[in-house]
């Protein structure tokens, strides 16, 4: 018997880790579906995701304190009382504020500068595939996935390359306040790290703006931004909180798309193929490779007034989830949506980026780290194939972000042909 939208608990960790077959019944049954006993309207089609991020003043993106859970402790707030305040930015912000931070993101992450950056992503990627190419095996997660947007984020905001661990570490404590799950006990680790963060930060924010230096950080730390009040920098609170989503939304979500690109390719060695006889084809491959992981699986927004879509009354205070994830399989856009073709033609029409005002500003970087780590891993690796026993093909539980937990792979160096 044919499935309905009820069949599926959403929240299960079985939906969570594969989802596919719920997203194809919402999107044809319900496309604009209540979560049950929830407040969550979740919605599935490519041009309702579209239309609803147009409309910022019905969807909001003010849902931080919706999403916030219970009051921290007393002790989680006094460690947090010693650093910095956590101004809203970017993700959280509404018109006409966010044009204020956007404006200057837009022109820090602009397309000119991100390809002035190919050759050093091109020497960052070599390296990591130097040290990978000795082993032989290796967990490319965590051997090449992690790393490379880590580097290079880490570059670009100044962190010499001795704490790059530690970025790591406050960027997963970050990730851990935002997914709502930690305990008491984690809730103070974060917090200690969160603001261990804000005061190294705020070090290299005043090197900075003392001795400008030709990476992003120096651009964010040094511009105007147009406040109501007049041009002036921005404080170091809003830098700080600008940095932190940086950091948050670029690393794992790129992380994903490379293994989750990757895994694909092996498990179609005829696309595999394609890419290595047209190397040509890589860019669309990586539109492709987007459309088909979109990591950033969901996104909320905060319903600010009564209003309906496809007739579906939706009461004000309600959430809903842009299912980028499922939108990206839309049959009506695409066709044959849940199959990988690294030369369909419009791949490049995918939402992982969302649109609309939200678009990602990191679209150009978080591309051109796949499009140069894809190039690379083909001209220098050969037979790449999945390690024998080794692969579970597990996802991280996570009901926002999509990622493989581990990709263990085996490979022999290609030989370079004169
Ligand atoms: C493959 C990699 C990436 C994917 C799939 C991705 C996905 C997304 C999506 C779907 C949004 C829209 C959120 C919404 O609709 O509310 C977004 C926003 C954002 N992304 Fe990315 N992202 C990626 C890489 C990056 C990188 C590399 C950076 C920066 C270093 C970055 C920084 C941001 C920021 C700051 C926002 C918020 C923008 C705003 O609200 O105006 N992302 N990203």
């Amino acid at each position: 018997m044919a499935k309905c939208p009820a069949d599926f608990d959403f929240f299960s960790p079985e939906v969570i880790e594969s989802p596919f077959e719920f997203y194809k019944v919402v999107r044809e049954q319900a496309p604009v579906y209540q979560l049950p006993e929830t407040n969550i309207f979740f919605l599935s089609r490519w041009e309702d995701i579209r239309t609803v991020n147009r409309d910022t003043a019905t969807f909001s993106n003010d849902f931080q304190d919706v999403l916030q859970g219970p009051d921290p402790s007393d002790e989680v707030k006094a460690i947090y009382a010693s650093g910095y305040a956590q101004p809203p930015t970017l993700l959280t912000l509404d018109p006409p504020e966010h044009k204020m931070y956007r404006s200057l993101i837009n022109k820090v992450f602009s397309a000119k500068r991100v390809e002035t950056m190919r050759p050093y992503m091109e020497k960052v990627v070599d390296e990591l595939l130097d040290d990978m190419l000795e082993k032989g095996e290796c967990d490319f997660v965590h051997d090449f996935a992690t790393p490379l947007p880590v580097y290079v984020i880490a570059d670009q905001l100044g962190v010499p390359r001795e704490d790059l661990r530690r970025i790591k570490t406050w960027s997963d404590a970050f990730a851990s306040r935002l997914g709502g799950m930690a305990d008491e006990q984690q809730q103070l680790e974060d917090a200690r790290l969160i603001v261990e963060w804000q005061h190294y930060m705020a070090d290299i924010i005043n090197q900075r703006r003392a001795t400008p230096q030709d990476d992003m950080i120096s651009d964010l730390a040094n511009n105007m931004i147009k406040h109501p009040d007049g041009e002036r920098l921005m404080t170091m609170e809003e830098l700080l909180s600008m940095i932190e989503q940086l950091l948050v939304a670029g690393n794992e979500t790129t992380t994903s798309s490379l293994a989750g690109g990757l895994l694909s390719l092996i498990q179609l060695q005829d696309q595999m193929q394609l890419l290595l006889d047209d190397p040509g084809l890589i860019d669309n491959a990586v539109e492709e490779m987007l459309r088909m992981e979109s990591p950033s699986a969901g996104l909320w927004r905060l319903v600010t007034t009564d209003t309906a879509i496809r007739g579906v009354s939706i009461p004000k205070g309600s959430l809903l989830m842009l299912r980028y994830a499922a939108a990206n399989r839309d049959e009506v856009v695409f066709e044959q949506p849940d199959q990988m073709d690294v030369c369909r033609k419009n791949a490049d029409e995918h939402i992982a980026f969302g649109y609309g005002i939200h678009f990602c500003p990191g679209a150009f970087l978080g591309r051109k780290e796949m499009q140069v780590a894809f190039q690379k891993i083909l001209e220098r690796m050969d037979n790449i194939q999945l390690a024998p026993g080794k692969n579970d093909l597990m996802h991280s539980p996570n009901m926002v972000l999509r990622g493989l937990k581990e990709l263990h792979i085996t490979y022999d160096k290609r030989e370079v042909t004169a």
